[in-house]
């Protein structure tokens, strides 16, 4: 989705607004743009339907400077792909804007304007709130209180950043519904969407609040929150680095996240511990967890496939009863509260719009017990949660979700086993041995890796084809489904996944023997009745990818066996090590298919709109 970037500084602003953009480009877009006030205190653009690499040159070439300016990417929501519509959008010269967001009342906004003589550039909802506070700022002749008037009228979920000639030496920055940093740097000052924009120059991170409007100079910052009164924004010194956002030896991020998940697992079991303990999760958690009477998980796309396996965990290891809802659904539902269930919320970058969304809903129906398990610490979502427990995978970059996906079933195992202890429901033996099989994780996903030239070579025969289908039962139904996922987002084949029972109920007419069937048959998991559903495909002549750790002689029917070293693993470590294969799989098809792997066609890393 967007980034923004926008900075002041002693120093040309120009090449850090461009790192700044380039470090934004995982969350997906279609065009960038930077504004500057110049040498002359003119406002000046460049802007290009292209990469921030091209964009960079183009600067370079037109020596375009300056020391305060506000940069973008866009990923277009209103109105099409062009250089007309790429931000920064300007009105009579003298107010520039960059936006994140959407504004839903845009059009009655922009009648009013053009009844003004607005005179509109482009197709934009953006070019509004430029329009909008150069109208107040004619009024009032004060850029911050033409800025509060202007965001008093629009409807939305957004996040704004604001230059204008007349004040060389502020920026303007407002967050509402969607997230922005300040970045405190020595006599520079700088604000992005998200924070791994600022690493390259700061640490120091401020993050704003709901409503805050922040005023941004070189020595410093004011904020004022929804209420306009001004608010002391602590600063907070990030845990993350600049460079563990770069490549290395690989290719593709997405194939580099792939290859962490052993050391990912591995972070994210030392950061939980040798014993389940409810303390991980925070404060009164222990006490929280007795009194809970049934669990909600709220999430979308990944994280949600993360959710479906955790409940399958949850009520087997914890008899607690478990509901999983995808996040846009819940927030416009009935909900009968129910202020005994804990509300789990998952995601990997924890400022998802419509999780966020549903985490402020549930708290203002009085459902207070908010569990957040999220990979970014210091995001929206870990901040609005009453609970919260980290997953290690360090940043991930590949729009589609890999090590974030593993560790969050680590953790979702690890929960489950917790809530089974604080139930009564798991013996000190019982505990010991979880923890040993659970330990073994690492290592199962190395040894995971080793098929990993099989699945190059049934690459080359997907990459033909236009559709497929993805088959698991019981907890690896929903990672058939994260399979068809990841195939889908980076091949851009079609892909459905299917409970293998529910086959006979409809899609077995999709079976012919041009159909390719991704089907996963661990022996340790209702092996006779998936071993049935199997039948009922290679008697259509379904061309089966077989998945398993099995010997049976049904393996000699099907087209192809990728067999897993898992026979004698614990059954709740298999959706883990299952994963692995799929999501190489759904790689490799991306490269032998020529597709941007990294950043797939019309997806975004973070969806910060609804
Ligand atoms: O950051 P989140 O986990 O909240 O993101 C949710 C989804 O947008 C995300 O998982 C998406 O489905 C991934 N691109 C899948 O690979």
């Amino acid at each position: 989705m967007c980034g923004i970037v926008g900075g002041i500084s002693e120093r040309n602003v120009v090449p850090i607004i461009l790192e700044g953009l380039s470090r934004l480009e995982y969350r997906g877009y279609d065009s960038v743009g930077i504004a500057v006030l110049n040498e002359s205190c003119e406002l000046v653009r460049e802007r290009c339907v292209n990469r921030v690499k091209t964009l960079d040159l183009q600067c370079k070439t037109n020596k375009f400077k300056g020391l305060i300016g506000i940069g973008h990417t866009r990923w277009a929501t209103h109105g099409g792909v062009s250089e007309s519509n790429a931000h920064p959008h300007f009105s009579h010269d003298c107010i520039s804007v960059v936006h994140n967001g959407i504004i839903e009342n845009y059009t009655q906004k922009r009648d009013e304007l053009i009844k003004q003589g607005y005179v509109f550039l482009s197709e934009t909802d953006t070019e509004v709130i430029v329009h909008l506070i150069h109208f107040y700022y004619i009024k009032t002749k004060n850029l911050l209180e033409a800025v509060k008037l202007t965001i008093k009228e629009l409807s939305g979920a957004y996040a704004i950043g604001i230059m204008c000639k007349d004040y060389p030496d502020q920026l303007i920055c407002v967050s509402l519904g969607a997230p922005l940093v300040l970045g405190v740097g020595i006599n520079e000052m700088y604000f992005a969407s998200d924070i791994s924009a600022v690493l390259p120059v700061t640490q120091k991170v401020v993050y704003l609040e709901d409503g805050d409007v922040a005023v941004v100079s070189l020595t410093g910052y004011v904020v004022y929150d929804r209420h306009n009164n001004i608010i002391d924004r602590k600063i907070n010194i990030s845990e993350l680095s600049a460079n563990q956002a770069e490549l290395g030896h690989y290719r593709h991020f997405m194939q580099k996240e792939i290859f962490e998940q052993p050391q990912a697992i591995a972070d994210t079991l030392q950061y939980l511990g040798n014993t389940f303990s409810a303390e991980s999760f925070g404060e009164n958690a222990d006490s929280i967890f007795n009194a809970i009477d049934g669990i909600q998980i709220i999430a979308c796309g990944t994280s949600y496939n993360a959710g479906l396996v955790a409940s399958y965990w949850l009520e087997s290891i914890a008899g607690i009863q478990c509901n999983v809802h995808i996040a846009s659904e819940y927030r416009y539902r009935k909900i009968i509260p129910n202020k005994n269930n804990l509300i789990i919320n998952i995601s990997q970058s924890g400022e998802t719009a419509d999780t966020l969304a549903c985490i402020k809903h549930v708290h203002e129906l009085g459902m207070l017990n908010t569990l957040s398990i999220c990979n970014v610490p210091e995001s929206s979502l870990v901040r609005l949660s009453k609970l919260h427990i980290l997953t290690r995978a360090g940043i991930e970059i590949g729009v589609a979700s890999t090590k974030a996906f593993t560790t969050q079933l680590v953790v979702l195992l690890y929960l489950a086993y917790t809530l089974a202890k604080v139930k009564g429901k798991l013996n000190a033996l019982a505990e010991k041995s979880a923890i040993e099989e659970i330990r073994k994780l690492p290592q199962l996903v190395v040894d995971a890796f080793k098929i990993e030239p099989e699945l190059v070579k049934i690459a080359q025969e997907l990459k033909y084809k236009e559709h497929a289908l993805f088959i698991g039962r019981n907890s690896l139904y929903p990672i058939a489904t994260e399979g068809a996922l990841k195939i889908k987002e980076v091949s851009y084949i079609h892909a459905e996944s299917y409970a293998a029972g529910e086959l006979k109920h409809g899609p077995l007419s999709l079976i012919d023997n041009n159909m390719p069937v991704v089907f996963l048959m661990p022996q340790n998991l209702l092996l006779d009745k998936v071993k049935s559903n199997l039948q009922e495909i290679l008697a259509r002549q379904g061309t089966v990818y077989l998945f398993t750790d099995s010997n049976d002689e049904i393996l000699g029917k099907c087209h192809s066996v990728i067999k897993l070293a898992t026979s004698n693993i614990s059954e709740y470590l298999l959706p883990i090590i299952y994963t692995i294969p799929l999501q190489l799989l759904a790689y490799h098809t991306a490269i032998a298919k020529g597709t941007d792997v990294d950043k797939p066609r019309n997806l975004a890393k973070s969806v910060t709109v609804e």
